[in-house]
């Protein structure tokens, strides 16, 4: 079996992954362990023999050096990153570090580890079969008219410091494959939701407060519109791009399932039979972009994946998923989630 250096694998998507590739791969999960990592969410995987757990961060180039040496690392797939844009309007510099600086580091051990003369800086030649997906977002390009998609052609436009932050992490991808002849692919998913998800994000967020009766915050007017995609669809054309995608590729992904957000505030009161009164409209987020909506053509007609939840279905399995790991919400808003929640939100 392939060995992959999976980051940010204690989060939302990167969790996900790995409950659902670790019949497939060895996998050394790299996470810091923020604010957003959770090892709960790798309990049916932390007794397998073939999956290990680091506590480090990928800015640390020592530690990338030393679990480089010590281990054949076939592939990275780099979901390790600071991923609110609330939170990214507050604290960019956070995002810099870890999304641009933290990639920087894992291209650059790469490079080192898996060119077979490395000391040659024109050195074309890698070890065979090494990849390094890079877990990009539909954000890069910025926001969409009422029509149009996004291709992966669109030029890219980020307009919050957190989306810049990736479209920084992009081009240094992009670079590295240039210059260097990396095997890098580049995957820029839609909005994902699932189980598991962080509920600083709208759709945990709207289904914890409607189970407490509280208030659903809707920025703006509500009508922005978001292509929802279930994050296990995202995790399975993550692993098609790993096995079959091109190197030096971009490959968008998403739902075909585009959404306003008062439709989906609505779709989850009605799910959980509570009155439409608890929404909430808010002062806008600055620089909200009004519409993201991502073109599949490309992967679907190159690596054959399309997606397999319809919304309707995944978002009551998602709900029902809350309600039976009520426990979970409990752990992860304790702390310092409630200092987080009144910042934004006031009482
Ligand atoms: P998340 O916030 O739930 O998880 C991020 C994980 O990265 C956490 O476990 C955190 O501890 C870890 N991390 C943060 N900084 C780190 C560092 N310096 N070193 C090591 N680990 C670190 O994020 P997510 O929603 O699972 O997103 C995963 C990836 O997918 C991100 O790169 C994000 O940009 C991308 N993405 C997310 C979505 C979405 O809808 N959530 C959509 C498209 C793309
Ligand atoms: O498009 C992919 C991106 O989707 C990922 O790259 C990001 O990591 C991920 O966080 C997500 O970004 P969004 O900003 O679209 O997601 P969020 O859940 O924060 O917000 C979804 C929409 O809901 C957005 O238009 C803002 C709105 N919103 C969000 C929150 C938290 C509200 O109206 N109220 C809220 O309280």
């Amino acid at each position: 079996m392939k060995t992959l250096l999976v980051t940010g694998g204690a989060g939302f998507i990167g969790s996900c992954f790995i409950r659902t590739q670790i019949e497939s791969y060895n996998i050394i999960n790299l996470d810091a362990l923020t604010y957003a990592g959770n090892l709960e969410n790798l309990k049916p995987v932390e007794n397998y023999p073939h999956y290990r757990f680091v506590k480090g961060d990928i800015c640390d180039r020592k530690l990338l050096d030393k679990l480089f040496s010590e281990n054949e690392i076939d592939a990275v797939i780099n979901f390790a990153a600071e991923t609110h844009v609330d939170r990214s309007i507050e604290d960019p510099e956070t995002f810099l570090r870890t999304n641009v600086m933290g990639t920087g580091a894992l291209l650059d051990i790469c490079k080192k580890s898996w060119q077979l003369c490395p000391d040659d800086k024109y050195c074309r030649e890698y070890k065979p079969s090494v990849k390094f997906v890079q877990v990009s977002t539909d954000e890069v390009y910025g926001e969409l008219g009422k029509t149009g998609l996004f291709t992966e052609k669109s030029p890219l436009a980020p307009n919050s410091p957190y989306s810049a932050s990736k479209a920084s992490a992009d081009l240094l991808a992009s670079a590295y494959h240039h210059t260097f002849v990396l095997p890098v692919s580049i995957t820029r998913c839609s909005n994902n939701y699932g189980p598991c998800q962080f509920p600083e994000k709208l759709i945990p967020l709207i289904i914890n407060n409607s189970l407490n009766d509280k208030p659903l915050p809707l920025y703006g007017d509500g009508l922005q519109v978001r292509d929802w995609l279930h994050v296990e669809d995202h995790c399975d054309a993550i692993a098609v791009v790993l096995e079959r995608g091109q190197p030096g590729e971009i490959y968008n992904i998403g739902g075909n399932c585009e959404r306003a957000n008062i439709e989906i505030v609505k779709t989850i009161l009605h799910i959980l039979d509570k009155p439409e009164s608890l929404i909430s409209y808010v002062k806008d987020r600055p620089g909200h972009d009004r519409r993201y909506a991502i073109d599949n053509t490309k992967i679907q007609a190159e690596l054959g994946w399309q997606p397999k939840y319809l919304f309707e279905n995944g978002i009551k399995e998602t709900i029902k998923w809350y309600l039976e790991n009520m426990e979970w919400m409990e752990r992860v808003t304790s702390g310092e989630y409630a200092l987080y929640y009144k910042s934004m939100y006031g009482k």
